[in-house]
């Protein structure tokens, strides 16, 4: 610079300047730093299936140590096209319609790479999940968020208003995002819903990218429904998934899109210049994952189950006021009983004077004050870390 002062802000590009550190892992490093129960971020505290890590430890022994083909290694998307047609009744073609990405994570980002241009607006329901804010700014799209109003009684759904909803669509939309089942709220949308969407998007011309990263995860005689499956939307659904949550390997990196032959190439070129591929001998064990019975995801959904029905007592006798989720493996809590400022300064009180990380609702939506009653708990973890954060909780209680 001509004064021959460094200013390094100079160097960073707009575009960061939108969006703030993630709020989620911002916690988890809290959680460590105080030795708190980190009920913040959803990766389960407990192990993989043991066929998995065992098919993963023969690959990298069978030296698939080198890169995977970039979109992914055939054996997996033809498993995961198989599991498609199984599940959701969808039959794709693995050659030509499946991508494999560094997680669902990747898949997102890439997808709205491949599929955005600047002025491009993209429906998000709020609260959301805090990645697809920043994906829509990296991929020079316009977020539009569209509210789900919780329920009166704590017990009954989120729900979108249709009016609302048909009032974000415009010429200028590209895609909406749909979550279902939901983080941060355990919403599973309903076929008429879905249907609701379906029609919005066919009269507006617009793309669903639906991610169903929870989609084996439902209580109480929830079905999961892929957008993909209804008339009209395969044409124009990217599907998105992945082995974390399933399985319970968020640290492995895989996950997939689904999406017409045109589309894919577009997300198989962003892909390839972003990270090349997946992890190889990981995507081996993805094969092998996707080929387990009916009855791993039976128990897999009941032990979420058994875990949900374990904290939200808990929770409960605490203070909070629960939304009970009907999939995924969070809770959403009303913190208005305890007198707190905000969600921000519960949630710094929480991990440093409790033990308990959680997640301040704001971060789940544009304005923060939307969420400042609101707190995320997630219970993907073992009884012994439910017990522990219940007996912490309960000091809480006291507090009140
Ligand atoms: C809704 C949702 N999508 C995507 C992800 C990230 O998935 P992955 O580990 O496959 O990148 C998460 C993780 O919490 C999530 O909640």
């Amino acid at each position: 610079m001509a004064d021959g002062v460094t200013r390094p802000k100079h160097f960073l590009s707009d575009k960061v300047e939108h969006f703030t550190e993630s709020v989620i892992r911002e916690m988890t490093r809290q959680a460590m730093l105080h030795s708190a129960i980190n009920l913040a971020q959803g990766f389960p505290d407990f192990p993989a299936p043991a066929e998995i890590k065992h098919a993963a430890q023969q690959a990298v022994a069978a030296d698939i140590n080198q890169y995977a083909i970039t979109w992914g290694a055939k054996n997996l998307r033809q498993a995961i096209a198989r599991q498609m047609q199984a599940w959701q009744g969808i039959v794709v073609n693995p050659e030509t319609e499946v991508t494999v990405c560094c997680g669902s994570t990747e898949s997102i980002v890439s997808t709205l790479l491949a599929v955005c241009n600047p002025g491009d607006e993209i429906v998000i329901f709020e609260p959301f999940y805090e990645n697809y804010g920043p994906d829509s700014v990296i991929s020079g799209a316009r977020p539009r968020f569209v509210k789900l109003h919780p329920p009166n009684d704590y017990v009954g759904e989120w729900t979108f208003d249709e009016r609302e909803l048909r009032a974000a669509f415009s010429h200028q939309t590209k895609a909406i995002i749909v979550n279902t089942p939901n983080n941060p709220t355990g919403k599973v949308f309903t076929r008429q819903e879905l249907e609701f969407i379906r029609d919005l998007c066919v009269e507006f011309n617009v793309l669903a990218i639906t991610d169903e990263i929870y989609g084996h995860i439902l209580y109480d005689g929830a079905e999961h429904i892929s957008i993909a499956s209804l008339e009209g939307m395969r044409e124009r659904t990217v599907t998105i998934n992945g082995m974390s949550k399933t399985y319970a390997v968020t640290g492995w990196r895989v996950g997939w899109t689904i999406a017409p032959p045109t589309i894919t190439n577009a997300i198989r070129k962003v892909h390839d210049f972003l990270t090349v591929g997946a992890p190889a001998p990981l995507q081996e064990a993805g094969a092998a994952a996707l080929g387990l019975p009916e009855s791993y995801y039976h128990k897999l959904a009941d032990g979420y189950l058994a875990r949900r029905d374990r904290l939200i007592p808990a929770l409960v006798e605490a203070g909070f006021k629960c939304f009970r989720p009907r999939g995924a493996y969070y809770v959403m809590t009303d913190i208005s009983a305890f007198g707190f400022a905000d969600d921000v300064s519960f949630t710094q009180n929480l991990v440093k004077e409790i033990g308990v990380a959680a997640v301040p609702g704001s971060s789940f939506y544009k304005h923060p004050r939307d969420g400042a009653r609101q707190v995320r708990f997630a219970f993907c973890k073992r009884d012994e870390t439910l017990d522990e954060a219940a007996r912490r909780l309960r000091r809480l209680h006291a507090h009140k």
